[in-house]
């Protein structure tokens, strides 16, 4: 069977590592591209809705390279009527279907011409495997057929995981501003190294993705929540009840800044989110909270403790964080929100 999942732009590596090791199977990947593909003789689909870094999967039916003129279509289209000899196995007469088109790149087609073309074609594929029309409901359909064009690359496949995005996970009760995606929580505390016993602080956790991410991904560690803003504290502690970890992290409301005055060297993680500059406004207001804030967690670390952040800010970061003694040992760009932000992990 072969799979696609869409994940992330930034973290194929580290969803392609999980679903190795949840799944089996063999995995590949182009960087950066958003994608994983994945070969494996048999799957459980629980298990693919408990991966913690993907955000869709899709049994693949079919892929192909299409140019960006609409002439180019004409060949598509050609390709996929050859193609879609067993459509009829995912869609029959008693079920409704919609087409889903995801486009990036520079086409002189748009989603809704792709998504016309391949419902034309499933139609007049099941009515001529078993004589009846299948009924498309874009609304609340029973199959989602996803069709991914990115560039000249073109998937089609059956959605494994409905219309939602499983990084929208069930526990979002409340919706932060500036929310992080679960997703990239997940990248972060992989990329850290966090471990079981250990103990992870987030002080700006918002509405806690990244606290959160933690109790799931960990049986017994030491989680810590902070904010400054009390609203977020509580919406993050509703969340963490939502997601079934709410024992295994204490929340509170206290500024990053002054971390060390609670933790002296004792924190092995500290794995955060902060303001981004340009979402903050001013500058100047956004470097002096990174600047203290390093400093603070550079105290409240035990020595080979780590600080990951995810920021817009890096240059700044990476300059002050040199200055006051940490070492870079990981950095990489992500896709998340519309930016490009880094991940960068520093050692004390
Ligand atoms: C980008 S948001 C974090 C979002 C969070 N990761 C989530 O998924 O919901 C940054 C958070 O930092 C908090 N913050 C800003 N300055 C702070 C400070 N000095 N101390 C503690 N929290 C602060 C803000 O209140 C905001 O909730």
């Amino acid at each position: 069977m072969e799979l696609l999942y869409t994940v992330n732009p930034g973290i194929e590596d580290i969803a392609s590592e999980e679903i190795r090791a949840e799944l089996g199977g063999v995995t590949s990947f182009e960087k950066m591209s958003g994608h994983v593909y994945h070969v494996v003789d048999n799957v459980s689909f629980e298990a693919i809705y408990r991966l913690r870094s993907i955000n869709r999967a899709f049994i693949l039916l079919f892929k192909s390279r299409v140019g960006p003129r609409t002439n180019d279509l004409v060949k598509l289209r050609e390709e996929l009527v050859s193609s879609l000899e067993t459509i009829h196995y995912y869609i029959t007469p008693h079920t409704s279907f919609a087409v889903d088109t995801e486009r990036l790149g520079s086409h002189e087609y748009t989603s809704m011409d792709i998504s016309r073309i391949v419902g034309e074609i499933i139609i007049r594929k099941v009515e001529e495997k078993t004589g009846v029309k299948p009924v498309v409901n874009l609304r609340t359909p029973h199959i989602i057929i996803h069709v991914f064009v990115r560039d000249e690359n073109f998937f089609l496949g059956v959605s494994l995981t409905g219309s939602r995005s499983l990084h929208r996970r069930g526990y979002r009760i409340y919706d932060h501003p500036a929310a992080l995606k679960p997703t990239l929580a997940y990248a972060m505390l992989t990329l850290s190294g966090t471990r079981d016993k250990q103990v992870i602080v987030d002080p700006m956790c918002g509405g806690g993705t990244i606290p959160i991410e933690a109790g799931l991904l960990h049986e017994e560690a030491l989680i810590y929540g902070y904010d400054r803003n009390p609203k977020h504290v509580r919406g993050a502690k509703l969340n963490a009840y939502a997601s079934g970890v709410y024992g295994k992290v204490v929340f509170g409301v206290w500024d990053a800044r002054r971390l060390h005055v609670i933790f002296d060297e004792q924190v092995d993680h500290i794995v955060s989110n902060p303001p981004y500059g340009i979402r903050y406004g001013d500058p100047v207001v956004i470097r002096k909270l990174y600047r203290d804030f390093l400093g603070s967690a550079y105290k409240s670390l035990k020595p080979g403790g780590r600080l990951t952040i995810i920021t817009t800010e890096y240059n700044y970061v990476l300059k002050k964080a040199g200055d006051i003694g940490f070492r870079v040992i990981h950095k990489r760009t992500v896709q998340h929100g519309g930016l490009y932000p880094k991940i960068v992990v520093l050692e004390k």
